[in-house]
């Protein structure tokens, strides 16, 4: 019989896994899981995890949907996937129309990819290329401090998360970082912002930003007034916004998408992760007719857009991604998440008392407790994860950010549990200081 020592001597020999540290596998084990069902993962040995992050933020209505299931099982019968260049099929129809319609009126066009950092390369590529093709060269890129936009070369350089980025440095394309409203009052942010628009000016293809929430920054979370002021900005210097929801999208802040909480319509919307509710891999940039015209010419103008990846569009994938937008119509889900946010943050409230905590925040379905007084040598975030895992709960801290990204299928008890689990935690550090 299949043990999890068994799966893991197997996967050692040869899996090398992403953001980890191999070495820490001597005594940490890797968790192999067996199956998943709803908000539950089940590893070989009978232990049993809830998905408190969604595997990665990925997970929206559980795992092993029966409907998603279906969907996915139904396009499996007729078409797995075709070359989307010169081919299309009707899942990739739908899933545009459908996209176009839940999105601000003047994102018209859809082009698809098959991940969140691809989603990224190609949004930069698009607006740098867009000036190209009207002999414009603007070779600078700004983002926002303390962001995350994927692993990819493009992408490493729009981020400022040192521990990814800080490496690779000298190979990366060059971009600005201006200061994050997560991280300074809304006026420095827009002010440094401003400054770069105006230090650069004729030369920056785009800004990019992840609206509300920068996620792998800690949780670090601001207010949609900043965006409807970068926005404005935008339009003044002449900048294309790219919102890189990524993460936020898909009802995660509350909103279907995080823009529309602050009635703002960026030139460049990336999509991906809980796009196909968590199943495969999916993601798609959208913009407007006047950025797609752009490219719009006879071939021989050498103004098209020759982005490709092999996978894109893949049919499954939006099988998946429209099963997960029904999801979304039948079973009225952001109304339905109002309630459990309230709840969250009412169970929160405990984490404000204790001595090592610095910050409680939320944004819809993502909270985070911030932990204070640790260094990073430390790695207390490493504690709380495997004091969690031993209390069946999947945490994965960032730093000494304890968050949570409960799929959307999370009842209150689990709420309760996932809460309680991260409250004993944090207590534990405490006692054992
Ligand atoms: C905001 C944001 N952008 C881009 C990405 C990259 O997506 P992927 O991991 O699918 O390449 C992530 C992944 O965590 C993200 O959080």
């Amino acid at each position: 019989m299949l043990t999890n020592k068994i799966i893991t001597q197997r996967d050692l020999k040869h899996i090398w896994h992403p953001c980890s540290q191999m070495k820490d596998h001597e005594k940490i084990p890797l968790i192999p899981i067996k199956r998943a069902k709803d908000a539950y993962l089940y590893d070989f040995d009978g232990n049993v995890y809830l998905d408190a992050i969604s595997s990665w933020w990925v997970n929206l209505f559980g795992h092993s949907n029966p409907y998603i299931n279906e969907k996915i099982r139904e396009q499996l019968e007729t078409l797995e996937h075709v070359i989307f260049a010169g081919f299309t099929h009707e899942s990739g129809v739908k899933l545009a129309e459908r996209l176009v319609a839940l999105t601000p009126k003047k994102l018209q066009k859809v082009f698809f990819a098959d991940n969140g950092s691809s989603a990224i390369e190609i949004a930069l590529k698009m607006s740098f290329q867009y000036y190209k093709n009207q002999n414009e060269t603007r070779d600078i890129f700004i983002s926002l401090e303390n962001s995350y936009h994927g692993e990819t070369m493009g992408a490493l350089a729009v981020g400022d998360v040192s521990l990814y980025k800080e490496i690779y440095g000298e190979i990366l394309i060059k971009t600005v970082q201006a200061k994050s409203p997560a991280l300074v009052s809304e006026e420095e942010a827009l002010y440094s912002m401003e400054t770069l628009f105006k230090k650069y000016e004729g030369k920056i293809s785009a800004v990019v930003i992840e609206p509300l929430v920068q996620c792998a920054g800690g949780m670090a979370m601001y207010d949609a007034s900043y965006i409807t002021k970068l926005r404005s900005l935008c339009d003044r210097y002449g900048v294309f916004m790219i919102a890189d929801e990524i993460a936020v999208g898909f009802g995660r802040t509350g909103s279907m998408f995080a823009c529309e909480s602050a009635n703002v319509t960026p030139d460049f919307l990336c999509l991906s992760k809980g796009i196909t509710g968590g199943y495969l891999p999916l993601s798609c940039v959208l913009m407007s007719d006047e950025i797609y015209n752009a490219f719009y010419c006879d071939y021989s103008e050498g103004k098209s857009f020759l982005d490709s990846h092999s996978y894109t569009g893949n049919a499954l994938a939006c099988a998946a991604a429209n099963a997960t937008l029904d999801i979304f119509e039948n079973e009225n889900i952001l109304e339905k998440n109002r309630i459990k946010i309230a709840f969250i943050e009412k169970r929160l409230e405990k984490f404000k008392k204790l001595e090592n905590v610095k910050e409680v925040r939320q944004r819809g379905m993502i909270a985070a407790i911030e932990l204070r007084g640790y260094n990073t040598d430390r790695r207390v975030g490493l504690d709380i994860y495997r004091y969690a895992l031993q209390n069946g709960v999947l945490l994965r801290p960032l730093g000494n950010v304890i968050y949570f990204m409960p799929p959307y299928i999370i009842n209150e008890k689990e709420i309760s549990k996932m809460i309680d689990v991260a409250y004993e935690g944090i207590n534990e550090l405490i006692t054992k200081g």
